[in-house]
């Protein structure tokens, strides 16, 4: 079982290889050089009091009760700040220090309530902890004198509390905004008796610029800050180690149980790719899943026009198969299909993709990847032979140079974001490639080298721009290409990217970006040392969203930028589980592990293993399955665990595509948008109940556990064999770990993992092999998955989309830190105290034209429909841009935006749609026609 409460070594490891020993309390100890007396001592199983001092931060060195004696040296050094030496000889426990200790305590002590009975943290209080272990047995200095008792508590914060009469100013919480999550919220007020802790301008933290990460609040070695939750249902009992299941950083927590109720989620320390941060969402945003408005009984109904009807589990899934089976059987076997979830697991989503290859007998298999990231699956497989980002999160820290491009990881990938931000802070330099100016453009102790705020839908002018001036200046790593890159490609590209049209001057008029600032940021990702790219659906969601991703693995091979440390290119996935989702086969061309279907070898493995033939040929993308239900010929559809009717673009034709259909089938916590169309809905499982694995954007997958009984009575693999085994085709495992199995026998880069060694070493990265046996946290080491990389030619093409009289505006869209995707989850929490609504950005100027002010309620027309949301007036958008996010169904954000999509994997344009905005009381004038 995991510990509630893991070991704090009082300061950050040493990464030193070097190593030195001492002797501690007349042990010989074995040291990293750097290390401090206090991490030394506790390696060895000493321990030392302290306060203001905790291994993920530096030490500080405020509180004097880690003093100890050193022989030869006079005084008592802090053993936080005091670094080990060779030779040292430290004593941690004599009758002069504990003496000292006792008199910082008796003064800590003295202006602090004492109710330690009725307190939150009796029981996990370092102050408690400390006052017993230096045996403070009184209080010299009485409890009358000046003190903070009375001081007001803040509780705006919908998670946590502020009780400043608790607080012992060691500054922990301030260090843990900085240093860990780079926010700088907290300020140490004051002086002397007069300090004390202010969040922003000391007008509470609702209000501040906290993002309510809960850094500060896991720091807090008392009760001063501390979750609500924690206060309400008292101490956990015991831990369950499992992953988030909101975006692709994929951290690892200890959900903190009492019984099957969670007190609070805990970032864990040794979570790979997070090691012991979050974000608001893991952290505090899983009440959704005891919402109480889960469904967790099956429902049908025979047209969707009639009430739901909860039924059994077995008649819902004999009324599905009855009606799937009808109607293969009248328009024929490739007339039903099923969209995969990159919300659940690797394991639900390996026997949704099985289910319809196997049962329903055809590939019209899809995952929502489809409508985010296949263009990186695409680009990433052309030019370097595989589907996945190149690095480990870890890798950042190496790099001198980060190129963003069209993502705001400090919102969509926030504790990653925070990882980039602690880098910055340290040095390296960043280029943001985005239309809006985020907060790795500017920010506290944030400012980025060059800022090329493109016009939506020029990403690829953008990139053969870079690429021309590293060409044409002579800062092509030659020595890098030519001995790892395909020659004849890199002349023919080389021959390509020179010529002067993509100059950055030939661009400027189309990008709207400055020939100097272009050229300053391609010599800066050339020359800058190690240069890694980290790019986001900025990139992926356009037309050419396939030929950007290609365009940027050209820069990094062109520099030599891959295949090391602190290089490559980093797609940031968005859910939980697309890296998985994709990895697991549910796209309809390949099975898991990217192998096409039509290759026989590899049918043949899968037949076998399957006991049943599988179709050669390539089923239906999403968007064809909804052009053919408008068609007639796709009349049944398993919907798992997506709100198509919310995310996917042209929110009308969607809808117009569900209504025609005979048999919806959406198996989901919630009656989402999509239920609305739907004949059968099978109640899913929260993560919380979900036994699995997810797998990460750095390609580590990452054990679910449950920490609660599933509130359906089913897992949700098993609801999806018993309707494969109701289509006919027996379908039958014991547990997630046999599926697993599976897959590992069945998908190469799997081969080496299970249940068994992930519980053991905690997380592996893919490949998993016999190559690689522990796992590849890089890629492309000593040469490209495909061989020799491969140069693409990138001609950029103008969008479709463009902005006209009618439409003068282009619509670009994102997320907000507290809400994720279309809202499901987090609409069900208090992450609502931040982003009640979907709110549209409009720059000043475009404000003022149509009369808009800060908070008007506003419509936003395109070609395609039409919606209405309060304006915020910021410069955050360059003038003729606007901005928003898709996070509620009241906007439906999705109504304007169109069909177009990547020419080579049909990824939807979300992030150019002409539009118009006007205020709501005037009639928007648009035409359709136009
Ligand atoms: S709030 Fe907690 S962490 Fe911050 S200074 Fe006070 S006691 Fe220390
Ligand atoms: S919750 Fe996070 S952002 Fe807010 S004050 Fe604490 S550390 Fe800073
Ligand atoms: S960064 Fe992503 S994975 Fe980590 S806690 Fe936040 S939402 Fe969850
Ligand atoms: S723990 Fe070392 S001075 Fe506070």
């Amino acid at each position: 079982m995991t510990l509630i409460k893991e070991q704090d070594y009082g300061t950050p490891a040493s990464r030193s290889e070097k190593m030195v020993s001492l002797r501690i309390d007349g042990r010989t100890v074995t040291a990293r050089e750097g290390t401090s007396i206090m991490r030394a001592a506790a390696e060895a199983g000493i321990s030392i009091p302290k306060l203001c001092a905790t291994d993920s931060q530096n030490a500080y060195g405020s509180c004097r009760l880690c003093l100890v004696q050193v022989e030869g040296r006079r005084g008592t050094p802090a053993s936080c700040t005091t670094p080990v030496a060779d030779g040292m000889d430290v004593l941690t426990q004599t009758p002069r220090l504990a003496a000292l200790r006792k008199g910082v305590m008796e003064l800590y002590i003295s202006d602090h309530p004492l109710d330690c009975l009725t307190c939150a943290s009796n029981g996990d209080c370092e102050l408690q902890d400390m006052a017993g272990k230096v045996g403070l047995r009184e209080v010299r200095y009485g409890f009358d004198g000046a003190n903070h008792l009375k001081a007001e508590k803040d509780e705006s914060n919908p998670y946590f509390t502020f009780d400043p009469a608790k607080c012992i100013v060691c500054s922990r919480c301030v260090r843990a905004c900085q240093e860990t999550q780079g926010t700088f919220a907290l300020t140490l007020d004051g002086r002397g008796f007069a300090s004390k802790i202010a969040a922003g301008m000391d007008d509470g933290f609702l209000a501040s610029d906290c993002v309510s990460c809960g850094a500060c609040v896991q720091a807090c070695p008392t009760a001063t800050l501390m979750e609500k939750a924690v206060i309400d249902h008292g101490q956990p009992e015991h831990s369950v180690l499992t992953t988030c299941a909101y975006c692709g950083v994929g951290c690892s927590f200890k959900a903190d149980m009492q019984g099957e109720t969670v007190v609070r989620m805990v970032p864990w320390k040794d979570g790979g790719a997070n090691e012991g941060h979050s974000c608001v969402k893991g952290r505090f945003a899983w009440g959704y899943a005891t919402h109480s408005d889960r469904v967790t009984t099956p429902m049908i109904r025979d047209t969707i026009h009639e009430p739901w009807r909860k039924v059994s589990w077995d008649e819902a899934i004999g009324f599905a198969a009855t009606r799937l089976k009808a109607i293969q059987a009248q328009y024929g076997k490739n007339s039903i299909g099923g969209i995969t979830s990159s919300r659940c697991t690797n394991e639900e989503v390996f026997v949704v993709q099985k289910m319809i290859r196997a049962a329903f007998g055809n590939n019209n298999v899809d995952t929502c990847a489809r409508v985010c990231h296949s263009p990186t699956g695409y680009g990433l497989k052309q030019t370097f032979g595989t589907s996945a980002g190149t690095q480990d999160f870890r890798s950042v820290d190496q790099s001198d140079v980060l190129l963003v491009i069209g993502a705001n990881p400090t919102d969509a990938h926030p504790v990653f974001g925070s990882r980039m931000k602690k880098r910055i802070r340290a040095g390296a330099k960043v280029i943001v490639i985005d239309p809006r100016r985020t907060d790795l453009v500017e920010s506290p102790h944030i400012r980025a080298s060059h800022h090329l705020q493109l016009r939506p839908g020029t990403n690829v002018a953008i990139v053969n721009a870079l690429a021309h001036v590293i060409v044409t200046e002579g800062l092509v790593n030659r020595a890098f290409v030519e001995e790892r890159c395909d020659p004849t490609e890199f002349a023919r590209w080389e021959g390509f990217i020179a010529d002067p049209r993509h100059s950055p001057e030939a661009v400027e008029a189309i990008t709207g970006v400055p020939a100097a600032e272009v050229r300053g940021a391609a010599r800066l990702y050339a020359t800058g040392g190690n240069a890694a790219i980290y790019y986001g659906l900025g990139v992926t969601e356009h037309s050419q969203g396939s030929t950007m991703v290609m365009g940027m693995a050209n820069l990094a091979m062109a520099t030599g930028n891959i295949g090391r440390e602190g290089v490559g290119v980093n797609p940031l996935r968005g859910q939980n589980n697309v890296q998985g989702s994709c990895d697991m086969g549910s796209f309809p061309h390949e099975f898991s592990g990217y192998r096409h279907v039509s290759d026989d070898t590899v049918r043949a493995m899968f037949e076998v293993v399957w006991g049943t033939a599988l179709d050669p040929e390539p089923g239906l993308r999403i968007p064809n399955m909804f052009d053919a239900s408008i068609g007639g010929s796709f009349r049944g559809l398993y919907v798992h665990g997506e709100d198509i009717a919310q995310s996917d673009p042209n929110t009308n034709h969607v809808a117009a595509a569900l209504e025609a259909m005979e048999c919806v089938i959406v198996q989901d916590l919630f009656l989402n948008e999509t239920a609305n169309y739907a004949h059968v809905f099978l109640p899913g499982t929260s993560f919380l109940e979900k036994d699995g694995t997810f797998t990460n954007a750095e390609r580590r997958i990452n054990r679910v556990r449950p920490a609660m009984r599933s509130q359906t009575g089913k897992d949700e693999w098993e609801v999806t064999c018993d309707l494969a085994a109701a289509m006919g085709y027996p379908m039958r495992y014991d547990s997630a770990a046999e599926i697993m199995d599976e897959i590992a026998r069945l998908t190469p880069t799997f081969k080496g993992v299970s249940f068994e060694r992930l519980d053991r070493d905690g997380s592996l990265q893919w490949p998993v092999n016999d190559a690689a046996p522990n796992g590849t946290p890089l890629m492309h080491v000593d040469g490209f998955v495909r061989g020799k990389g491969r140069f693409m030619l990138t001609e950029y093409v103008a969008t479709e989309e463009r902005a006209s009289r009618f439409f003068p505006l282009l619509l670009t869209t994102g997320r907000i830190l507290s809400q994720y995707n279309v809202g499901t989850q987090t609409r069900r929490t208090g992450n609502v105290a931040w982003h009640p609504e979907d709110i549209l950005e409009i720059h000043p100027h475009d404000a003022e034209e149509r009369g808009i002010r800060d908070g008007d309620l506003v419509s936003l027309a395109s070609r395609k429909g039409a919606t209405g949301l309060r304006a915020m007036i910021s410069d955050r958008m360059p003038q003729g841009v606007v901005y928003t996010t898709f996070h509620h169904p009241v906007t439906g954000a999705n109504v304007v935006t169109t069909e177009n999509s990547d020419w080579a994997t049909n990824c939807p344009e979300y992030k150019v749609t002409a539009v118009q905005v006007t205020l709501s009381n005037q009639t928007p004038q648009v035409s359709a026609a136009e």
